[in-house]
Parts: structure tokens; sequence; C-alpha cells
């Protein structure tokens, strides 16, 4: 039985890299993008404890060590490549059985598969169209629930780093530079206000911003001044 369902079969540049080369090169000591990712899952796990976590481009399960599998209730990866998911498979079947994972092209869709109380967008908004995401991640978050996406600022270097690995340099096509003022102002139109931002450095002068988004609403402002 495959364990993947599958939603929609088409594909992007991201089709044609390999989850080994996309892995070398985010964890290169001069991209160092893997670890830093890993790390901010980990913290924001930690401060919102989530029961249905949904992961957004979630690659190979980076930062999926760090979900409680004593306390989650269901797990939810989305990604485009396959071959990545069943390697995620592989890797957490064991330790995390209530993941469940889903091959789909999310430009395509906007269908409710959970109703999330956190959803993790990591370096995926530069890959996908803005608006259809945000209207996904509402259709799949649910009341108070609370949306963290990470996105690079490149700060005038390329898009794809250097690292030496050849093979992730097809995604310099698919890569879209994203302004944090537009994601800021997307998420207000789509009724999301931001409780939490903060900026961390790489290594080869990128930065990552890291947002916290809740909905706006009863629910949301109470969890929001308490923070
Ligand atoms: C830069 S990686 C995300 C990094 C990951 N969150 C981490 O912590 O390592 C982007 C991921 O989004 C997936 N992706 C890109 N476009 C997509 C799309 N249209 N629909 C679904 N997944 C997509 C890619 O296959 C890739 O695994």
């Amino acid at each position: 039985m495959n364990p993947i369902e599958k939603i929609n079969d088409s594909s992007t540049l991201w089709n044609q890299v390999s989850l080994a080369d996309y892995e070398n090169h985010m964890s290169h000591e001069t991209v160092a993008q893997l670890p830093l990712l890993s790390a901010l899952t980990k913290k924001y796990l930690e401060k919102h404890q989530p029961q249905k976590p949904l992961f957004l481009g979630i690659a190979g399960g980076n930062g999926l060590e760090h979900v409680d599998a004593t306390t989650v209730e269901h797990v939810v990866g989305i990604d485009i490549n396959e071959d990545y998911l069943q390697q995620t498979y592989l890797r957490f079947k064991n330790t995390l059985p209530q993941l469940k994972l889903i091959k789909c092209n999310i430009d395509e869709t906007t269908e409710t598969f959970i109703q999330s109380d956190f959803i993790w967008a990591a370096l995926f908004l530069e890959y996908v169209d803005l608006k259809n995401c945000i209207q996904f991640m509402l259709n799949n978050l649910a009341e108070g629930g609370v949306i963290v996406v990470t996105i690079q600022s490149n700060n005038g270097n390329g898009a794809v780093s250097q690292s030496g690995i050849e093979g992730v340099n097809v995604l310099s096509g698919q890569f879209k530079r994203i302004d944090k003022e537009i994601v800021q102002s997307t998420m207000v139109d789509f009724g999301f206000h931001k409780s939490f931002e903060e900026e961390n450095s790489l290594p080869n002068g990128k930065t990552f911003l890291t947002f916290t988004f809740h909905r706006r609403g009863k629910l949301a402002d109470e969890q929001h001044t308490r923070e």
C-alpha cells in the first residue's frame, strides 16, 4: 500500500532535484539553512504545542524530529515531490505514526485536509502562488490556530546559494524573491494579523525572516494578548 495520498500529478523544477542534492546543499557550511530551519521548527513547536500541525513543503521531513509523538493527534506534511515524501515516510514511520503525507501541487488546490492548529511554511512561499497558498492555509486552519512562515531575504546575494552542488542550480528558475511587506499585507487582506517576527542571519549574508500570524477574531485576539 502506498502510504502517500496523491492529490494531483503536476510537477515543477523541484521534481528534478534529488533529496540528497537538496539536503546536502542546504546543510553545506556556506549555506547552513537546514539546521537553522530545524532549530526554528523546534522553537515554534515548543512555543505553540500543537495537536495537529501541518507542514507545507515538508521535503525530507526536516524539523519533524521535534514533533512530540506522545501529544500530537495528527501531523500532515505536503509536498509536490513524491520521492521526498517516500523518504520522509521511511524516516518517520516508526517514530511518528500519526504522520500523513500528501503529494500535491498546492498551486492547484485550496482543498481542506485538516483543521490544523499550527501551519508551518518555511521557505515555501517563494515557490508558490501567494494568494492561493494563503487561501489554502485559511481553509486548513482551525479557529485560534497559528501560521508561522519563514522567508528568505537575499540581501543582494543570488537566489540559490553557492555550495558546489550542481543539482540544485535548476531551482533558480523556480525561486521568486518575496517581499516581506507583500506577505504581511496579503495576510492582513485574508484576515490575519502578525503577532511576532524574528530575523536570523546565515553565513553567506542572507537572512531568514520568520513571522507568526493569527486569524483576526475573538479567540485569536485573546491569544495574541497573552504572548
Ligand atoms: C525550500 S524547500 C522547504 C524547506 C523545508 N521546509 C525545510 O525545512 O527543509 C521547498 C519545498 O517545497 C516543495 N514545493 C515547491 N513547490 C511546491 C508546490 N507548488 N506545491 C507543493 N510543494 C512544493 C518543494 O518540493 C520543497 O520540498
